[in-house]
């Protein structure tokens, strides 16, 4: 299957800007204050940075922001199809809305992201939700400042679900969400059509973005202060396919590393069949790159792995971590399973566990299998009950949970870096913040400590997080 990289073009987003100025000049007459946004994403990174691209077009039109959908004179729900549970909160939260509708007829309410490329969602909305004014698929976040200009005039209800592959749309506005993290899309889309998962048909075709674009946003971000950059793309590790200059995620990260500023870089979602020795080398020889990979394995039999087209083997995944533990004995991992694929069976679902002990990880995204129509694994007979399913879920949990404790009695007594990133759970006073491998850290410190990396001596450790005092 060919690589598409299509753009979207210069005069297309100056068009969208001409939009947006027509909006802001509309706001700015209708309402005597700025009008409130309340933006939400649900999902994945990949959908908040789309959340942090869509306050960036509003703030532009003059919107302020507000966490309250009742003080909001426009609501955008950032939708979610990975799972059907995503889904159905999508439908509670807008069905919520109707007499919030009812009340101020002049609310403005748009749904986007993965579910709403999906044609059927759309056509539901239509018929089924007919408060609601804007439908844009994830191929249509830049028409955006159209999108609401033309509603906000007085025209019809707009929906926009581009069709094709996707087309990568430079130079957005973004509004982010935090000072000291950031996210930094790389790629977007994805070719492994894996059979459980709906992403490749909502989002697109995997496409790069080029090198000089990344980098002058790390820079930008380095130069902001801001302490921890990450790389995100569905599968990070074939970034490159289809750019005009070769290069690979390796080359990528090498030249993120060397940008100068105070700053640590994560990276996400490594697909086990393209993680590369190189890849690790590199991680292994970078000065800014956290020794910990987010390498999802999402079953521990070769069966399912094969019936999911992982196209890897335990044995070449666990060869993998091998090489990494061999170079980086400090390398921690973490991963995210599915439970219940249509025709897993017990002991299938037991070679998992066996594994996850094998590999002990850090932090486990455990997920019960959601039939997604349109997949190839939507064919597949699942006869397992779910009440069996959710059972195998508790037993993973509590595997996942006993080597949880044994690793986080062994921060005991040690001291580690952690950049502090807010104010604590514990109490008054506390500072929370994360170590390399994003496990939450608590101390006693002064505000001032947030957005700094500092090194705290472990003393305590519950389930949720680690204690300990600044060193
Ligand atoms: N059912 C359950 N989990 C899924 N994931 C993706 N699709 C499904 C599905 N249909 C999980 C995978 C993936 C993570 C982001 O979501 O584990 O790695
Ligand atoms: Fe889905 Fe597989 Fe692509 Fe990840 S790599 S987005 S699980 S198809």
């Amino acid at each position: 299957m060919p690589t598409t990289r299509e753009t979207v073009s210069i005069q297309e987003l100056l068009a969208q800007r001409d939009f947006a100025r027509k909006a802001s000049e509309l706001i700015s007459r209708r309402y005597e204050h700025p009008p409130l946004a309340y933006v939400h994403s649900f999902g994945c990174q990949q959908n908040q940075s789309d959340g942090e691209k869509i306050k960036g077009m509003l703030a532009q039109m003059g919107y302020g922001f507000t966490d309250a959908p009742e003080s909001a004179q426009l609501v955008i729900y950032n939708t979610c199809a990975v799972r059907e549970n995503a889904e159905d909160r999508v439908f509670g939260h807008v069905g919520a809305l109707k007499p919030l509708k009812k009340e101020h007829p002049d609310l403005m309410i748009g749904l986007c992201g993965c579910m709403m490329q999906q044609q059927s969602v759309a056509d539901k909305i239509k018929n089924s939700y007919p408060y609601v004014d804007l439908v844009f698929g994830t191929h249509a976040l830049h028409l955006l400042p159209e999108l609401l200009y033309r509603r906000l005039s007085g025209e019809k209800r707009q929906f926009s679900l581009p069709e094709g592959n996707g087309r990568i749309a430079e130079g957005l506005p973004v509004r982010r969400d935090g000072k000291i993290k950031a996210n930094l899309p790389i790629m977007y889309g994805c070719d492994n059509f894996c059979t459980y998962c709906i992403v490749p048909h909502v989002r697109g075709r995997e496409r790069s973005r080029l090198p000089k674009d990344i980098l002058a946003e790390a820079q930008d971000l380095a130069a902001q202060g801001y302490r921890e950059i990450t790389l995100l793309g569905q599968n990070v590790n074939s970034y490159g396919k289809g750019l005009p200059e070769p290069i690979d995620f390796s080359d990528l990260l090498r030249q993120v590393d060397a940008v100068p500023g105070d700053f640590m870089i994560r990276f996400m979602t490594s697909h086990p069949k393209d993680c590369t020795r190189k890849l690790i080398d590199t991680i292994a020889a970078s000065k800014k790159i956290y020794h910990h990979i987010h390498l999802p394995v999402q079953s521990g039999s070769d069966r399912v792995l094969a019936a999911m087209n992982r196209r890897y083997t335990v044995e070449d995944y666990l060869q993998l971590i091998g090489y990494a533990r061999e170079r980086m004995p400090d390398v921690t991992f973490s991963s995210d399973i599915i439970v219940g694929f249509p025709g897993e069976t017990r002991e299938e679902f037991e070679q998992t566990l066996q594994l996850i002990r094998q590999v002990e990880y850090t932090a486990l995204f455990t997920f019960i299998y959601s039939r997604r129509s349109g997949t190839k694994a939507a064919q597949m007979d699942d006869p397992v009950p779910a009440e069996e399913k959710s059972r195998w879920m508790r037993e993973l949990l509590d595997t996942q949970s006993a080597i949880r404790e044994k690793q986080q009695e062994a921060f005991i007594g040690k001291t580690i870096r952690v950049l502090a990133d807010g104010y604590g759970k514990a109490g008054e006073g506390w500072i929370s913040g994360r170590n390399d491998s994003n496990d939450i850290v608590e101390f006693k410190g002064p505000g001032s400590a947030i957005g700094r990396f500092v090194n705290v001596k472990i003393e305590r450790a519950m389930n949720w997080a680690l204690f300990g005092t600044l060193v």
